[in-house]
């Protein structure tokens, strides 16, 4: 499954990083956005998931978001997640760069995690941007408020909004100086993340595509695996360490 080049250049390499997106965790239950069954099929982004939506519509989409935290607690990593907590062990400088805000890679144990589009069960005002981690967003069937009057919203990027600058550069930074960059289950279709393969490629790095389908970028990378993270993953790790 893995070219001989691919796992000299690992072995090797001094840094890596990963890109992860929702495929990643949709072995452990946790719908995708777009494809069969994709949340993006069934519910419309610019109804639930951008400021205006939420200014028109506060119950809207805090029930929406309620709905999906609701999906996700009792939800375990799987194997992929966990292959890529073992594969930090294994290279002097590595970053794990994810567009998912389910938790799921600190939940396996993964520890330089840039969480490039928040995280659900982190919740900030819409006003002052005051940070809150223990609403439960079962026990809210309302909008809670912040004490200075604004609603509380779930902490993660909605369309139309900046992502977070320190994780955006540090993420930059990340793909510039890596020597093996692999973006897996993603479809590359939302920028800026989609463009971070292409940083890195165009700064030497041998790019890696990991995913069941062909995305836009598969032509432009080194080498497209075709496979499901959680299958292919624990098999690089193996392939690596034999
Ligand atoms: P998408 O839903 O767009 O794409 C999921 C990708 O995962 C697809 O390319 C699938 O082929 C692939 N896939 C499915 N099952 C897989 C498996 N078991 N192993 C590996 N790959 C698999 O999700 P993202 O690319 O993450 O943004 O979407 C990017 C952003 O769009 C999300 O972060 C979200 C969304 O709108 C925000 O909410 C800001």
């Amino acid at each position: 499954m893995f070219s001989q080049g691919l796992i000299d250049r690992l072995e090797g390499a001094r840094r890596v990083v990963v890109l992860t997106g929702a495929g990643v965790s949709a072995e452990s239950g946790v719908p995708t956005f777009r494809g069969k069954g994709g949340l993006w099929k069934r519910y419309k982004p610019e109804e639930l998931a951008n400021p205006s939506a939420f200014i028109r519509n506060p119950e809207l989409v805090w029930e929406w978001y309620s709905y999906r935290r609701k999906l996700i607690v009792g939800i375990k990593p799987n194997s992929g997640h966990y292959a890529l907590a073992e594969l930090e062990g294994m290279f002097p400088h590595f970053a794990l760069i994810t567009q998912n805000i389910d938790g799921l890679h600190k939940a396996a144990g993964s520890r330089v995690i840039l969480e490039l589009h928040g995280n659900i069960m982190r919740n900030r005002c819409f006003e002052c941007n005051r940070t809150f981690r223990s609403i439960d967003p079962g026990d809210e069937p309302r909008v809670p408020r912040c004490s200075c009057g604004g609603f509380i919203r779930p902490d993660v990027v909605w369309f139309g909004e900046s992502l977070p600058a320190d994780q955006l550069s540090r993420a930059m930074e990340a793909a510039e100086g890596a020597e093996v960059f692999l973006s897996v289950g993603t479809s590359a279709q939302v920028q800026p993340a989609a463009s971070l393969p292409l940083v890195a490629k165009r700064n030497g790095a041998h790019v890696v595509e990991i995913n069941p389908e062909r995305t836009p970028i598969s032509h432009l990378v080194d080498e497209f695996i075709q496979g499901e993270s959680g299958e292919v993953l624990p098999q690089l790790v193996q392939a690596i360490k034999a």
